[in-house]
Parts: C-alpha cells; structure tokens; sequence
C-alpha cells in the first residue's frame, strides 16, 4: 500500500517506517527534522522535509495519493507546550488539521494518529482503560485530545481513522537530549558515569513499553478497526525500580540526586490496554528487563 508517514524522522516514526517498508509498502516520509534524523529514515522510503503547516502540504499528499496516513509529526515536549501554547497549537491542532484537510481531499482510505495516554492525567483507576475520564494537565495533551475530537467531527462516514493513546514508549533512536524519556535520558546518563537526577522521591510510576511493541500496534491499526484504543503494559513501574534495573543491566553502581518535584506531574500511570487486545490482536512482547537490555545496547554501540 501507498503509506504517509509524518513524523518518520523521529523516534517511533522511523522505527515505524522501518516496518511499513520491511512489509513491502511504498513509504512517504513528512517530517521538518526539527528534532527527528534524516539519517533515521530508511533509504527505501522517499523522504521531504516539509512542515506540516506548510500550504504546499496539501499538493504533497495528493500528488503520493496514499491510501494511509500515520499522523506522527508534533511538538512532543509539555514543558514547551506550557511556556508556549501557542506554537503547540500551531503545530498540534492547526499543522494537524491541515494534514486531516489533505487527507480528506484525496483518496486516503484511513488516518491513523498518535495520540497519548497522558490524556487520563491523574486517573484515580490504574490501570486506566479508554472509557476513564479525560484530564488534560498541559496544552500538549490538551491538544492531543483536542484533534482526536477534530478526527472524529470532520472525518464523520468520509473517512475511517484511529487514535493510538500511547504509553511511555522507549527503545532505539529516542533522543536523550532535553525533556525526551526518562529511559533515554537515564541510560546516556549511565553510559558517561554521570549522576542520574531524580525529580522527587522516585516512587512516582509509568507504563514503559517497548517501541517494536507500539510499532506493531500502529501496524495491527491497518485493519478494519476505529476509534480510540489505549497501547500499554498495564504494569506500573516506579523510577527507582526503573534505575535498578539500569544498575543490573550496566553493571555500574550509579549516583542518584533527588531534585524537586515537578509541579503537576503526574503521579501514577498505567494504561489498560484490554480493548486493544480484543479489538487489534495486539499485546506487547518484550518486559522491561528485555526491552532495557537491547535499548542500553543499542546506546553503547552508538557511541
Ligand atoms: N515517545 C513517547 O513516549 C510518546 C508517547 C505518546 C505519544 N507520542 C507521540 O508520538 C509521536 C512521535 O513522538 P517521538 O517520541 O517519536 O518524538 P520525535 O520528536 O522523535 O518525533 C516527532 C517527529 O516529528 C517531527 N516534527 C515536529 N514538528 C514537525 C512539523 N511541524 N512538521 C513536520 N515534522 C515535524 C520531528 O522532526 C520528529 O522527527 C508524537 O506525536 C508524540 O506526541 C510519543
């Protein structure tokens, strides 16, 4: 199939093009290389560094006609999206909305977006399934929800979509620089013997999962499926447990700073990813410690 992918110069979005092009699609990447590689999108994928607010989008998606679009591209960082919604905005809502018009001018089949599982916020139910409350405690989630609610306004009966709530996702090519995953930001840490820097008393939790896993759920959403599904572990990890982990895997005795907590972060997360597993097939294959294992690899061979 003729794919569009934005965002395929990033983290998940190259791991996803990697898929989509090892499966025998004809691959589009988008991607404006504001924080994604050039060097990450495989060579068998055509590649254009474009904006996705760019007007000239509109004639890029109709002259590759695809039948799919992966929506990846995003300001991805909240504290940004705090000290400058409007730019989030710009990009979140308004470069979204004019991928969707694209998208909804040509013959795309399906319009699959990367939303996040930070919409549950602080959910009193862990693990938190699709059917929890919306909270939204940035504009950068704000805005998620946001254009999953456009998705589902505009796109009525014209258009077949699917909103994948992602968890905490880490493995190969997460950026360790600036606010990217604690998993990333920990194991370049380790790997220079510096001190691993803790907001609060770390017992604060998250839903570490894989990105082969979140890759192979983006893939289960070709099929004939809609609407919004959650993609977890369901596990809740606590940081401290998160970093004796790395200590096992490095073999190092790493240095710990407690800082302060950050102000409205959230304190528990896990997401139930129940209806995904009915409705996609999809469960995740790699634990933590696999998973840990091939992404501290993957940071050592690197350097
Ligand atoms: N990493 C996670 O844990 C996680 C969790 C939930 C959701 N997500 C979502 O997954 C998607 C990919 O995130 P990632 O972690 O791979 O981050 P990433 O920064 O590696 O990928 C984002 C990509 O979008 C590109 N981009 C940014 N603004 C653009 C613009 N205006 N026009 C065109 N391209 C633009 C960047 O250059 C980058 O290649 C994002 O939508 C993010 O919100 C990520």
């Amino acid at each position: 199939m003729k794919i569009l992918v934005t965002g395929g110069a990033g983290f998940i979005g190259s791991n996803l093009v990697d898929a989509l092009v090892a499966l025998g699609h004809q691959v589009f990447v988008i991607d404006d290389l504001s924080t994604g590689k050039q060097e990450y999108v495989n060579s068998r994928a055509k590649f254009k560094q474009l904006d996705i607010r760019d007007e000239a989008l509109a004639n890029v998606v109709s002259d590759f006609s695809p039948e799919i679009i992966y929506h990846l591209a995003a300001q991805k960082n909240v504290r940004t999206s705090l000290a400058d919604p409007r730019l989030d905005a710009s990009i979140n809502v308004l470069g979204a909305l004019n991928l969707l018009k694209a998208a909804l001018n040509s013959k795309v089949k399906k319009f699959i977006f990367v939303s996040s599982g930070g919409i549950y916020g602080d959910s009193k139910i862990l693990p938190t399934p699709e059917s929890a409350p919306e909270q939204a405690l940035s504009p950068y989630i704000l805005n998620k929800l946001t254009f999953e609610k456009y998705l589902s306004i505009l796109s009525e009966d014209k258009l077949a979509w699917t909103a994948l709530r992602l968890a905490n996702i880490y493995g190969p090519r997460q950026d360790p620089q600036g606010e990217a995953g604690v998993i990333a930001i920990f194991l370049d840490q380790a790997l220079k013997g510096e001190t691993l820097n803790i907001n609060g008393d770390g017992k604060q939790t998250r839903d570490y999962l894989y990105v082969d896993d979140a890759v192979q759920a983006l893939i289960k959403a070709l099929g004939d499926i809609s609407g919004v599904y959650n993609i977890g572990t369901g596990i809740e990890t606590a940081l401290l447990d998160l970093i004796a982990k790395i200590k096992k895997i490095s073999g190092q005795d790493l240095q710990i700073k407690n800082r302060e907590a950050v102000w409205g972060e959230v304190r528990r997360s896990s997401l139930d990813a129940s209806l995904a597993k009915t409705k996609l097939a999809w469960q995740p294959n790699y634990d933590l410690a696999t998973g840990l294992a091939l992404t501290y690899k993957w940071f050592r061979d690197k350097k």
